[in-house]
């Protein structure tokens, strides 16, 4: 596919099964590689990201195979093999900061790096502390991959608390805390995601407001059967475009509904969205349910400020929360989101250059942007950045702008969800 075009859509309707969780996929994977049997993973994210970490575990001695559900054979805590090459993760942020904390404690050297993308990207905030357990670890003069790591023999537990809210620097930590002999205590400030302490059942609890999370050092690792839901961050899309589109009605399956991932949801229904969810159970420690969006004749939602603890929590969805305020009343202004710039590509830059291109007088500040919504959204040429997230979300916009959106990578978007143009085609019939 060289370029996609989109253009105004009188209504979306249909029912969608977005593809499995990211974060839970990687999170699955690594898990099930340092356990000892075999598991079997049902509904595994198949995407570019997720194949890095599956070809990264593979390269470390690891027996994966796919047939209609995901087999990985665990090697124990302690059986990964030094790799033949140097590790490629891809454009994938999860698959590096996560698999360096296992890196970190094995007893040979390996290498890690990525694309032009992910070398671009700050590692100093995993080597930190991965130093401070004592990880022999480098990356690049300025921060950035590759990183080399040199096996030791074992780590030592520490107390950390997070510099920055970020569940890629606290699932590493809750990793490397494997290889010690003792108990090490992450202290996270801020919430954010927390599928990690989920899937390995780790005790955790709060003081003084902080949420304090226990990993004891050399714990067996039981094989499972994962059960990986639709990823709500993949959904956000649809939420949105169900939200923004006239006349329509959309149902989301098995989505994933975890808090810690849910607060775009709340931000819609705050600015007017009409969205219930139905059918919510629990499955795996992990919330799941279907979500209804629908939209009336007139869309009529209203702009709001988003700023400080909520941020963490939507980080993901602030392309397309940005693409639903265009389109609403009032100032929609981020703040407190300078890491935005740290994700796939610049995504305060990326967003401030496309919202412009569609008609919108943006305002952009080191850690966010402002604007005022518009009536009506211009179509473009949009500059994905090579970044799916911002290719998905303004193909979203393209369905309500006046005139021809055209996307200039649409292919960046197999990085989380390769059928994203096929689903948002079947829902216009
Ligand atoms: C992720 C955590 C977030 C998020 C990323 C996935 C994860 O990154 O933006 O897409 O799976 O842990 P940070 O930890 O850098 O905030």
């Amino acid at each position: 596919m060289q370029v996609m075009k989109l253009s105004k859509v009188k209504k979306l309707k249909g029912v969608i099964y977005p593809p499995g969780d990211k974060s839970i996929s990687h999170r699955v994977a690594l898990i099930s590689a340092l356990s000892t049997g075999e598991n079997l993973i049902e509904n595994f994210l198949i995407a570019d990201d997720t194949l890095s970490t599956l070809n990264c575990l593979k390269n470390l001695g690891v027996e994966i195979e796919l047939s209609d559900k995901l087999r990985i054979k665990g090697k124990g805590l302690k059986g990964l093999k030094k790799p033949g090459s140097v590790l490629n993760a891809g454009n994938s942020g999860t698959t590096i900061r996560l698999l360096s904390g296992i890196l970190a404690g094995q007893n040979f050297d390996s290498e890690i790096t990525g694309d032009d993308s992910l070398r671009r990207r700050p590692m100093m905030r995993i080597v930190k502390p991965l130093r401070m357990m004592g990880a022999k670890i480098e990356a690049s003069v300025d921060g950035t991959p590759p990183l080399k790591i040199f096996g030791v023999e074992k780590l030592n537990p520490i107390e950390y608390e997070l510099e920055i809210p970020s569940a890629q620097v606290k699932s590493c930590l809750i990793f490397a805390g494997l290889y010690t002999d003792g108990k090490t205590k992450i202290i996270e400030k801020i919430p954010t995601r927390d599928h990690t302490e989920r899937l390995l059942g780790l005790k955790t609890y709060l003081e003084d407001s902080k949420k304090i999370i226990e990993v004891d050092g050399g714990q067996k690792i039981e094989a499972k059967n994962y059960f990986v839901p639709n990823d709500i961050s993949s959904s956000a899309f649809f939420i949105v475009a169900g939200s923004i589109i006239p006349e329509s009605t959309l149902v989301i399956k098995n989505v994933g509904l975890n808090p810690t991932r849910t607060g775009f949801i709340d931000v819609l229904k705050r600015m007017g969205a009409n969205i219930e969810v139905e059918n919510l159970r629990e499955i795996a420690n992990e919330l799941v349910g279907d979500v209804i969006v629908r939209s009336g004749k007139d869309i009529e939602l209203k702009n709001l400020t988003l700023s400080g603890d909520i941020i963490p929590n939507i980080i993901d969805e602030i392309p397309i929360l940005a693409v639903a305020g265009a389109v609403a009343h009032g100032k929609f202004e981020v703040r407190d989101a300078v890491d935005l710039r740290n994700k796939e590509s610049d995504r305060i830059k990326a967003i401030v250059v496309n919202l412009r291109k569609m008609g919108i007088d943006v305002e952009e500040y080191e850690d966010g942007f402002a604007f005022e919504g518009v009536k009506k959204l211009k179509g473009a040429l949009i500059e994905t950045f090579n970044d799916h997230r911002i290719a998905m979300a303004f193909s979203i916009a393209g369905l309500i702008a006046d005139g021809e959106t055209i996307i200039d990578n649409p292919n960046c978007v197999t990085i989380s969800f390769p059928g994203f143009y096929d689903v948002l085609k079947n829902l216009q019939n």
